[in-house]
């Protein structure tokens, strides 16, 4: 097995990554030092604490910010190399991000928002493409509502149908189930693991759903900077500060 995983290219490799921001108190550093290495197709939940880093290491594997030190490899391709520009190309050719957030433009419905990306790449059937997917996530009765008119659970779904669309090859996730029922939560997850064994997409998704991180092939732990890979009592740590929303599940 360790002689296939060998064989497999890396989606994701990341080299001593650091992250240090100046604040009113100081230089503060989130990221002390990542080592990761995430082979094309396979998923990896990313667990861990509030405020530990999760986020800031996510925006930087996508390309989206700057490390202070260390390097990425996504898709071969070291991202220390590249200008914005270049940057912005390789992001709209191989990556999606699900935001926390959503992100979704306010001033165009849930349609648009989803055929966006899909027209920037010059897709000529996005409107299509983009009712199926808005279809598939249980929206096709909402595209021509606007953001401001959608529930967060529904917004949250269009932001899936957007990051699905472009079939990316690799798609971060930052909590995509976080603002769903368990129901819906189940669906969505169903389609992220579709997605990654349809199109051989690379998955990397923060959460802290246990059972959506177990769904992964493998779960990392981020703790105060540092990432390593889980073990039992660090699951069952993070299954106590997360048990209502686990136990609320399991009903
Ligand atoms: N640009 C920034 N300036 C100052 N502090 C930041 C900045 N970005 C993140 N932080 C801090 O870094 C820590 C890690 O943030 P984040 O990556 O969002 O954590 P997580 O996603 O694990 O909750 C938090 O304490 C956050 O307040
Ligand atoms: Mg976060």
């Amino acid at each position: 097995m360790s002689t296939n995983s060998e064989l497999i290219a890396s989606a994701i490799r990341v080299t001593n990554l650091k992250k240090s921001v100046e604040t009113q108190e100081g230089e503060l550093t989130i990221l002390k030092g990542i080592n990761m290495d995430v082979k094309q197709g396979e998923s990896v939940a990313i667990l861990g604490p509030s405020g530990s880093g999760k986020s800031t290491l996510l925006g930087l594997l996508a390309a989206l910010d700057t490390p202070t030190e260390g390097e990425i490899m996504l898709d071969g391709v070291g991202l220390s190399n590249l200008n914005e520009e270049q940057k912005a190309a390789l992001r709209k050719q191989k990556v999606s991000f699900i935001f926390q957030s959503f992100m979704l433009v306010d001033t165009l419905t849930a349609l648009e928002n989803v055929m966006l990306p899909a027209e920037l790449a010059g897709v000529n059937d996005a409107k299509t493409k983009a009712e199926q997917m808005l279809e598939r996530v249980g929206l096709g009765h909402r595209l021509t509502h606007l953001p401001k008119q959608l529930s967060g659970g529904e917004q949250q779904r269009v932001a899936i149908a957007r990051a699905f669309i472009c079939e990316p090859k690799v798609l971060f996730a930052d909590e995509p189930t976080g603002n769903l029922d368990s129901a819906n939560g189940d669906k969505i997850a169903d389609m992220l693991f579709a997605l990654n064994q349809e199109s051989d997409t690379t998955l990397v998704l923060v959460t802290h759903d246990l059972h959506l991180a177990k769904r992964c092939a493998r779960q990392l732990t981020m703790d105060s900077g540092v990432l390593t890979e889980t073990t039992e009592s660090q699951a069952a740590n993070e299954q106590d500060t997360t048990g209502q929303a686990v136990a609320a599940e399991a009903v």
